[in-house]
């Protein structure tokens, strides 16, 4: 039985497939007005100790659309500007019955951490965590609202190229993303990055810095976003090589195939890994990627909810 969601770990491939089902699901019912789940006595907070947009807000909508309370934490106006640990926080909200906690945090594994202290201190305490992404680890729900986005187009997902361009030393979302089509047996996978930004360790695919290579047939384009909040000393990139020779542009987006997907978890570098004219393009799924990010997060919160009662 899944309680939390810390990693695509936590997953098996009949999950993930049920999951993509009940959020194209509820997508569908959302559109139409038809009824969907309603859970008003459930709650949800977000705790987000780094910046977002997409992942903070589609949570909230996400519980707000299944009826249940949503409150938003921030940190500066929380205790921890009194010196209380990151830890405490977290015990003192979920020891108040709080159905879901999303952890948005800097340090890789955080949530684990969280969810294996929180059985010991507190017995009773149920709540269930979902890592919002931690550090440079995983961003799990990013990654099944991303293979959910891919399904909805080309449902033959086994036979496709995909290739992941970029910073793929700092991407959490990389790393979830490698994992699942690892679980779900995707395995045409291309992962290009210049020699500073390879991965440090693959979970998946293979790896190359050649933009040729990875982007030839592909049918999956994913753009990852330069994470310069994360570089180490030794390893910045000259960005003006960085555009010449891995920026997804009209110049080399003819190497992938006519039809091929053009997707980016976001928040954008516009000019930068990807230009605006491929970016807004009628190959690009950027903004459907974070529409769907609203209903596979209902589905999350649905599953979770549904199977603490049954
Ligand atoms: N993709 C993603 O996690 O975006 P945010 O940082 O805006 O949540």
């Amino acid at each position: 039985m899944m309680k939390h969601l810390l990693t695509i770990d936590d997953l098996s491939p009949e999950l993930v497939n049920f999951l993509i089902g009940q959020a194209l699901s509820l997508k569908h019912r959302f559109i139409t007005n038809a009824t969907i789940p309603h859970y008003p006595q459930s709650s949800l907070v977000n705790l987000f100790y780094e910046p977002s947009t997409r992942t903070r807000m589609s949570f909230e909508l996400a519980a707000k659309r299944l009826g249940m309370h949503v409150l938003n934490l921030h940190s500066h106006h929380s205790s921890a500007a009194k010196g209380e640990s990151i830890h405490d926080t977290i015990y003192t909200i979920a020891a108040m019955d709080v159905n879901f906690l999303v952890i948005r945090h800097h340090q890789n594994g955080l949530p684990i951490t969280i969810k294996d202290n929180l059985k010991n201190l507190a017995a009773h305490v149920t709540t269930h965590i979902i890592n919002a992404g931690d550090g440079q680890n995983e961003h799990p729900s990013q990654a099944l609202l991303d293979l959910m986005t891919i399904t909805e187009k080309k449902p033959n997902i086994n036979a496709l190229k995909i290739v992941i361009i970029g910073d793929l030393r700092h991407s959490r979302v990389a790393n979830s993303l490698q994992r699942l089509f690892k679980l779900l047996k995707i395995d045409n996978l291309v992962l290009v990055a210049p020699e500073a930004w390879q991965p440090q360790i693959v979970h998946h695919g293979s790896t190359t810095n050649s933009l040729t290579t990875g982007l030839m047939r592909a049918d999956v384009v994913i753009v990852l976003r330069i994470q310069h909040e994360r570089f180490l000393e030794n390893e910045h990139c000259d960005l003006a090589d960085y555009r010449k020779y891995y920026a997804l542009t009209k110049a080399n987006i003819h190497l992938a195939k006519p039809n091929a997907l053009i997707m980016h978890p976001g928040p954008i570098n516009r000019g930068l890994e990807i230009d605006d004219v491929i970016a807004d393009s009628n190959q690009s799924v950027i903004l459907e990627q974070v529409q769907n990010g609203v209903y596979m997060r209902m589905a999350i919160l649905a599953f979770l909810t549904d199977q603490a009662r049954n």
